[in-house]
């Protein structure tokens, strides 16, 4: 949540950080601004909404000339969105510019505290008090101001701060917020995350908790909280840098979409070797494997839909007992974890902060922790036991449609993995689902091609007041992904229920024209479900229905249906998935809605 970009150098700095900005909007775009080391000092400008306003304010970059700025894109916090809420924010000689990304806890302490010394306050953010905490404490040395700034605050924070004391250098830190350095040639970048600085740069440095870092044009300079210098290592960003760019899409979300044959390729095939699953870096020793009592799966949003289908696909394959949990309720539910717990935390961003929480109470308990993320060298993949990284590329639509399929990925691998190394799978059946592993990708690009289809219904039912989402078993888990997808992005009321709990309730809104998307590719319940289209056929509904090749006789229930390639049922929910992320997709785009920047959400939820 929020997008922090800064730069020093000899090139124009304000269009870079417009650059920058623009690829971090999926951070947050309540509000933007830039403050820039100008010939007459620091300059800031800044406005409430979207990005290209502050762009048009500033002409594209030219009004503001100078070799050094941060900049920052919100997501609000502490305050509405409004021009003066807005970062970066001044100290209140104008001395000082801060841009912030995370939560100062105690600032209302120190609100009043700097209140009584004598500063005026013009904002409601929690960041004006680092403004003035800067100043107050400021003796002529930046990075002795911060490290006593940082014995005062608590919460989250990184943070990029100019100095009109220090025309050539700028100083930034982070605490439990993402913050890497760009190392450049001449020139030098701090970011919230790697596609804003990837055009001129892919070395990058990714700074640990309370490291501070110095930039000039020619040097990067990372402290200690007691000021001694930390060597670090460089690490060399590989991917494409068109994987960031919409690269002829009309929305990021679409290309995601079609990317997900590749992306699931990527992460699935160079761990499938000689016909069992290789987990290279994975370092659970048989003697764990074999003790392991319990595992718990922790996340939150469509990552947590995947510890659903986890839940499912892990137990059947390994007899472990398995409990999924929001990460958000994990650690205030007094969580039964000890040394034979695996606890399996999933996270595209590997930043998301109760994700994180979850996982160090997790580590607390004396328990093992096992990540599966997408971003490389992000919290959670830096503090777990192990990481399993998928290799979805680069996501920035916020609703994630890409990452969700490879996590699923990651967990039909984990369980494969741990049944292998127990030898709880016989060989047959080893063989059976890793081809259907491989085989997923072709599958997921033959239901990439019927989008027409899906689009015609979404033309039928984007009026719709209320869709709900019905399934049993692993249909059931991937329910849960398809009605959080539709209602993130196209504002319609959604719910995803177990058909079966019909009958105790929700069937009472169900009434003319209700447009139920009803899962039936569970092949042992599929005459269950295809009862529940009944019930909900003789309130009036309208039935869109997703099933298995083949099963022909649901064309005498439902209004639509859409097929998906036959498979191994445990890796059924891949291909199920698709056609629910085209239906939103489509239902939002015949909206005419910002699809991939919804209304009140970021992509990387950094706040509790
Ligand atoms: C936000 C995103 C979701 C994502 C969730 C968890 O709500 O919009 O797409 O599933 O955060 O994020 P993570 O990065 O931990 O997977």
């Amino acid at each position: 949540m929020c997008g922090i970009v800064g730069y020093v150098g000899k090139q124009q700095v304000t269009p870079l950080l417009l650059e920058g900005l623009s690829k971090l909007e999926y951070r947050g775009y309540d509000s933007a601004g830039v403050a820039v080391m100008t010939e007459h000092g620091i300059e800031v400008k800044k406005s409430k909404g979207r990005l290209s306003i502050l762009s048009d304010m500033l002409d594209g970059g030219d009004a503001l000339k100078g070799n050094m700025g941060i900049g920052h894109t919100r997501w609000a916090t502490h305050g509405e969105p409004s021009d003066t809420n807005s970062h970066p924010h001044l100290s209140q000689s104008g001395k000082f510019a801060v841009v912030h990304n995370g939560i100062i806890e105690n600032y209302m302490k120190l609100r009043t505290y700097l209140t009584q010394k004598g500063f005026t306050f013009l904002s409601e953010t929690d960041t004006e008090v680092i403004a003035h905490l800067v100043e107050y404490y400021y003796e002529g040395d930046i990075v002795d101001t911060v490290i006593k700034v940082m014995n005062k605050v608590e919460g989250s924070y990184a943070l990029g701060i100019l100095c009109a004391d220090q025309p050539d250098s700028f100083v930034a830190v982070r605490k439990e917020s993402p913050l890497i350095v760009g190392l450049g040639e001449g020139e030098n970048f701090i970011a919230s995350d790697i596609p804003a600085i990837l055009s001129h740069t892919r070395k990058v440095y990714f700074l640990e908790n309370n490291e501070i870092v110095m930039l000039t044009a020619d040097q990067v300079k990372v402290f200690n909280p007691d000021k001694e210098e930390v060597t670090k290592s460089v690490y060399t960003v590989d991917w494409d840098i068109h994987a960031a760019e919409k690269g002829g899409y009309e929305h990021f979300m679409f290309k995601e979409i079609m990317e997900q044959p590749r992306a699931i390729a990527d992460t699935v095939k160079p761990r499938i070797k000689d016909g069992t699953i290789v987990l290279d870096d994975i370092s659970l020793s048989d003697e764990y494997l074999k003790n392991i009592q319990k595992i718990y799966i922790v996340a939150c949003g469509s990552a947590y839909h995947v510890g659903v289908v986890g839940k499912y696909v892990i137990e059947e394959m390994t007899r472990i007992p398995v409990e999924v949990s929001v990460a958000s309720e994990f650690r205030y539910a007094n969580p039964i974890v000890n040394e034979r717990t695996l606890v399996v935390v999933i996270s595209q961003s590997g930043e998301t902060a109760d994700t994180i929480a979850a996982m160090r109470e997790a580590k607390r308990l004396g328990g093992r922790t096992f990540a599966i993320v997408n971003a490389v060298g992000s919290a959670i993949a830096r503090e777990a036991d192990d990481v399993l990284y998928t290799w979805a590329g680069p996501e920035i639509a916020v609703a994630t449609t890409k990452a969700y399929s490879t996590q699923l990925n990651a967990i039909y691998m984990l369980s494969l993995y741990v049944a292998q190394r127990l030898s709880l799978i016989e060989p047959v059946k080893l063989a059976a689902y890793i081809k259907a592993l491989e085989e997923l990708p072709e599958k997921i690009e033959k239901l990439l091609e019927n989008k027409g289809e899906i689009q015609y219904i979404a033309s039928k039912y984007y009026n719709s007041k209320s869709v709900f989402f019905l399934g049993r078993s692993l249909d059931y888990a991937v329910a849960l992904e398809g009605s959080l997808k539709l209602k993130e992005i196209s504002y319609i009321h959604s719910e995803a229920y177990a058909a079966g709990e019909l009958k105790h309730g929700t069937i009472a809104l169900i009434e003319e024209g209700t447009v139920v998307v009803a899962l039936c590719t569970v092949k042992s319940l599929f005459d269950k479900m295809l009862s529940n289209i009944k019930e909900v056929k003789a309130r009036g509904a309208v039935v869109i229905a997703i099933a298995e090749e083949g099963h022909t006789e649901i064309e005498h229930e439902a209004d639509h249906v859409i097929y998906v390639p036959k498979s191994n049922p445990l890796v059924m929910p891949s291909e199920v998935v698709v056609p629910l992320q085209l239906f939103s997709y489509y239902v939002s785009s015949l909206k005419g809605l910002d699809i991939d920047k919804p209304r009140n959400l970021a992509k990387s939820v950094t706040v509790e």
